[in-house]
């Protein structure tokens, strides 16, 4: 079975999203690792519920990136993860995680990309009045959500909407389409 790690900086509703799937037989993957760059996030609650190994750092005890990458990376090799799942990671992929796992990052992204990348793309969408957006999950490359596009959703943005509302919306996708996006990538890397 393959064994994936989700990278999550947050609230982690995708992370759970990805654990239940897991549980109710819905996604044929063993979630092996949470990596978390932010201690007192509410995701390492939930992996500690779920019962799943979390890795745990603070970027600024490190020098730099690299620094951190190396030790993330040795724990993806002693949990011999096949695939990362950027899941609300707020930071860019360095060269040591991308040369060692070529392909094999993954990230969704709250637009339809290449429109509003970066953060706030949601509150991006509804000051530029456009009245489609949606959700990209992507190949992870060194820029900021530039990757090779694997799939798309797009969501009608309503006259009523608001960033609550809106926001509402593109989780309740999020939430079935990351778990059938990484089963397709799984199915396609046997
Ligand atoms: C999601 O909207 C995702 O698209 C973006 O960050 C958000 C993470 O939400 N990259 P959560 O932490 O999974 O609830």
């Amino acid at each position: 079975m393959k064994k994936i790690a989700v990278f999550a900086s947050g609230n982690g509703s995708n992370f759970q999203s990805i654990v239940d799937h897991i549980k109710e037989g819905n996604l044929n993957a063993h979630l092996a690792l949470l990596v978390c760059d932010k201690p007192g996030a509410k995701v390492i609650e939930r992996a500690k519920k779920a019962g799943i190994p979390s890795f745990v750092f603070h970027p600024k005890e490190y020098q730099n990136k690299s620094h951190f990458e190396t030790e993330i990376l040795q724990q993806l090799k002693n949990f011999e993860v096949d695939l990362i799942v950027l899941a609300g990671y707020m930071r860019l992929i360095g060269p040591t995680l991308l040369n060692e796992y070529e392909g094999k990052i993954i990230n969704i992204h709250p637009s339809l990309l290449p429109s509003f990348p970066g953060k706030n793309a949601i509150e991006q969408a509804l000051e530029a009045g456009v009245k489609i957006t949606g959700v990209t999950i992507h190949y992870v490359d060194e820029g900021m959500d530039t990757g090779p596009i694997i799939a798309q959703r797009a969501i009608e943005i309503s006259e009523d909407d608001n960033a609550e509302t809106l926001a509402n919306k593109i989780h309740k996708i999020e939430h079935t389409f990351y778990p059938e996006i990484i089963q397709k990538w799984i199915n396609e890397n046997k």
